[in-house]
């Protein structure tokens, strides 16, 4: 059978397929594959007359430069990035849109600018009168920066092409831009792709730092970032929930620096602030003396940031109870509650489960095990945890306590932000040298603080309840390593 020249491209994740379907199988959205021609950008007439030229081989060995960075003069930026943009390096800024990218990047390339690097914005979604606008409001109208409302890639390489190379050019965005190689409209996958091909071929070739801006669309109506994120060398995500005013950026991907960092932002009437201390602003608002909250004192890349969580745990009465979570993963919810009820005696069969992170941050780490079944339990038995203490701790699935890295830097910042005790796991106390600078409060297992809180609630007289079973937490778990 004649291949076919047309095919069904997924405009999420770029698998081609040769029918239409409904979902794709690939990455498994639906309704994203559209019609296009995925051979990409050389016509088969020049692909077969370029005869290869031969290179030279390298060894493993032999002097290589440290990539020579440039700070954008954000702190928080250069923290994700690695210390700043690498020389001819193309990053990928991803997020929904209105979340801030081109905010953040009007900021970084002034700052630059002002600094005296040649730094170029390119709005392929903008007029140049919405850019200058912006810039005003973020008064930064007298930045160097040179700005222009381009769409064509080829137009926008031959520009820049002349004069000094510029440190640093924005795309904003790669779903705007398109090129003359390829037949598809703007905003398909092979027109993303080729554009975003063409822009790194110029970034490596001049040495300039080229940042894409990609929306991320759950509908998948526009060729989403992901499928250049394995073309460029470094992924940012900024992220941030629509009701709040801060901003989290984080390294998705990085070939020149650590993945764990995170930048904190917050967005003012005068643009995006950085937040240099965290955890203050994550704590700000807390609601002291509420059942169902715990601080969790957690690590993002090098940084320890204190966050609360919340939790609402409330009879259901659904046949099947409810549990959602904001901020953190929720089969390691399930996971807590699992343990609950096994081997604590907590009954939460019969309750609707809510979990929050405040803040709109997103934590990955299982330390926030210990704080998350604190804040369960808190809520249960309708008791508020102490409000000078911090928890952190693993929870395996026999219901054990188990430690986590970087015991000193998350309780030097718990002491720091005044708090006057730490609930963690008991072999870590070996690792606290002398003076914590606050009391610790060890656990083996799980039952103890379930214990704790639940003779918290009792005390209150929180007796209509009975959600913890008598006895069920005296002592039933025993630490396997002694
Ligand atoms: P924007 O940078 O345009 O988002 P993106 O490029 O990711 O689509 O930011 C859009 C939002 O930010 C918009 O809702 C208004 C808000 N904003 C502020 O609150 N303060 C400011 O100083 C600026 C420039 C924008
Ligand atoms: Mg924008």
């Amino acid at each position: 059978m004649a291949k076919s020249t047309l095919s069904f491209v997924c405009q999420n994740c770029g698998a081609a397929y040769n029918r239409w379907q409904g979902k794709c199988e690939a990455c498994g959205e639906w309704n994203t594959l559209a019609e296009e021609d995925p051979t990409g950008s050389v016509p088969v007439s020049i692909r077969s007359r370029r005869k290869g030229r031969t290179f030279k081989l390298e060894s493993l060995a032999g002097k290589t430069q440290d990539a020579p960075r440039l700070s954008s003069g954000m702190t928080e930026l250069d923290r994700v990035t690695g210390g700043g943009f690498v020389r001819g390096s193309v990053l990928l800024v991803g997020g929904d849109p209105g979340i801030g990218k081109s905010t953040l990047l009007t900021q970084a390339t002034s700052m630059m600018a002002r600094a005296g690097h040649r730094t170029v914005y390119i709005s392929g979604e903008e007029a140049i009168a919405q850019v200058r606008l912006r810039a005003d409001r973020l008064g930064l109208a007298d930045a160097p920066v040179q700005l222009a409302a381009e769409t064509s890639v080829e137009d926008i390489v031959s520009t820049l092409s002349e004069g000094t190379v510029p440190r640093l050019i924005v795309i904003d965005s790669i779903q705007t831009m398109w090129t003359d190689t390829v037949e598809s409209a703007p905003g398909t996958v092979t027109q993303v792709r080729a554009s975003a091909q063409a822009l790194i071929r110029f970034a490596k070739r001049s040495g300039a730092a080229i940042i894409l801006v990609g929306h991320v669309t759950k509908d998948g109506q526009i060729a989403g970032p992901r499928v250049v994120e394995h073309m460029v060398d470094a992924v940012l995500s900024f992220e941030g929930e629509g009701s709040q005013q801060f901003r989290i950026l984080r390294a998705v991907k990085n070939r020149f620096g650590p993945t764990d960092e995170i930048g904190v932002f917050e967005m003012t009437g005068l643009g995006l602030r950085e937040v240099s201390n965290p955890s203050e602003l994550f704590l700000s608002e807390r609601d002291l003396g509420t059942p169902g909250t715990a601080v969790f004192a957690g690590i993002e890349g090098t940084r320890p940031v204190l966050v609360e969580l919340q939790a609402l745990v409330a009879p259901t009465s659904l046949g099947t109870p409810r549990r959602a979570v904001v901020g953190w993963d929720p089969s390691r919810l399930s996971m807590v509650l699992a343990v609950l009820e096994a081997h604590c005696g907590v009954k939460l069969s019969g309750h609707d489960v809510y979990l929050n992170v405040a803040g709109g941050l997103r934590i990955q780490e299982p330390a926030a095990d210990l704080a998350a079944a604190a804040a369960l339990v808190s809520s249960l038995v309708n008791a508020p945890l102490p409000t000078d203490a911090v928890y952190f701790g693993e929870i395996s699935l026999s219901g054990a306590v188990r430690p986590v890295a970087q015991t000193a830097s998350r309780l030097k910042e718990a002491a720091k932000l005044g708090f006057g005790r730490a609930v963690l796991p008991e072999s870590a106390r070996g690792e606290v040298g002398g003076d914590a600078g606050l009391a610790l409060n060890t656990v083996g297992g799980l039952t103890t603080l379930v214990a704790e809180i639940a003779a918290r609630g009792s005390a209150r007289g929180n007796r209509e309840r009975e959600p913890v079973e008598k006895n069920a937490t005296a002592a039933r778990f025993r630490r396997p390593d002694g």
